[in-house]
């Protein structure tokens, strides 16, 4: 299929957007997605995290929550719809930009619906177009995609180059995964460069074996091939998830905050009960910095193997 200029360009500019996807709710892509940015954002690269979802829980875990630079959606919601250019709230931490999402989404999928009936599969390019002039900014571009939205999944799977699907080690994402692949394969007729990125366990007590294979069977048999399963994993930590969502604070921050916090005997001495931070945050860190590392060992390879590449397709 001969590709066009414009969509050369418009993936060439996407091509370090990742998005976190699964049609599953509850299997960590928010908490992924936030961490993920805030963490590369702290290293130095700069981001750009799009929410996508009306719940907003990104503002929550962020700590912007109402604030005024929140408009719940307004300003995504008119550059998806080709009414105004992408606007994110700037250094929500430092390098990392956000566009918030929230109940103005609501109108989307009717949107959506609307357009598909006149245009076709290509109406779910409106997000690629919407990032497309402001990706470049940034070193990463990080799309967190609301569950059960079929529409809003697949503007995320026309926009991103890259897909992180979070899943439960319980099962709990595993079939969603099927849904997933099934769109990412019409997706990459549009988006060429669409690859899967991998998966990664959330919220699991133990590395065992066999639940690593389980899901890695469920990936290989959904996309084919050899899928890649993250040796990385987020540990479960209840405490530490509502510490973050209480506080506004990711889970490195929090490990900072830890540090900083009076010891125990302190509070004691002073008569105060503070709400503690528990000390599995640094636990929690250090797994997505783990992960975080292996996401970019994974795009770099990939990368460079792409580069590789460029004389052989010519030659076809
Ligand atoms: N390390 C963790 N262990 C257990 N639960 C967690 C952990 N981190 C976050 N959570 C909780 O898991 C739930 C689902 O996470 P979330 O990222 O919102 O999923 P999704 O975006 O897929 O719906 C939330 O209630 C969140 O607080
Ligand atoms: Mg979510």
């Amino acid at each position: 299929m001969a590709r066009h200029a414009e969509q050369l360009a418009r993936e060439d500019a996407l091509s370090r957007t990742i998005a976190l996807v699964n049609d599953k709710g509850g299997v960590g892509k928010t908490t992924l997605a936030v961490n993920l940015a805030g963490q590369l954002a702290a290293a130095d690269f700069t981001c750009l995290l799009v929410d996508l979802n009306r719940q907003a829980n990104v503002a929550r875990d962020l700590g912007y929550r109402d604030t005024p630079s929140d408009d719940h959606g307004r300003n995504l919601f008119d550059a998806i719809t080709g009414r105004s250019a992408l606007m994110p709230i700037p250094g929500v931490r430092q390098g990392l930009d956000v566009a918030p999402g929230g109940t103005e989404l609501d109108d989307l999928v009717a949107w959506m619906v609307t357009r598909m009936g006149r245009e076709g599969p290509s109406a779910n390019l409106a997000l690629a177009n919407a990032l497309a002039p402001v990706a470049p900014n940034y070193d990463f571009v990080v799309i967190d995609s609301p569950p059960e939205a079929t529409f809003l999944v697949d503007l995320c799977l026309y926009a991103a180059h890259w897909i992180l699907i979070p899943t439960r080690s319980d099962g709990a994402g595993l079939d969603g995964m099927e849904n997933v692949a099934k769109r990412f394969n019409v997706a990459k007729q549009y988006n060429s460069g669409l690859s899967l990125l991998g998966a990664v366990l959330f919220g699991t007590g133990v590395r065992s074996t066999s639940i690593h294979d389980e899901v890695r069977a469920q990936l290989e048999s959904a996309f084919g091939g050899d899928s890649p399963l993250f040796s990385a994993f987020i540990r479960f930590s209840e405490k530490t998830a509502q510490d973050g969502r209480r506080l506004g604070r990711l889970a490195h921050e929090l490990e900072e905050d830890l540090a900083a916090q009076p010891a125990w005997w302190q509070e004691l001495r002073d008569g105060k009960r503070g709400s503690r931070i528990s000390s599995t945050a640094a636990s929690v860190a250090g797994d997505y910095r783990d992960l975080a590392l292996e996401v970019l060992t994974v795009l770099r390879e990939a990368e460079e193997a792409a580069e590789t590449m460029p004389a052989a397709e010519g030659a076809q």
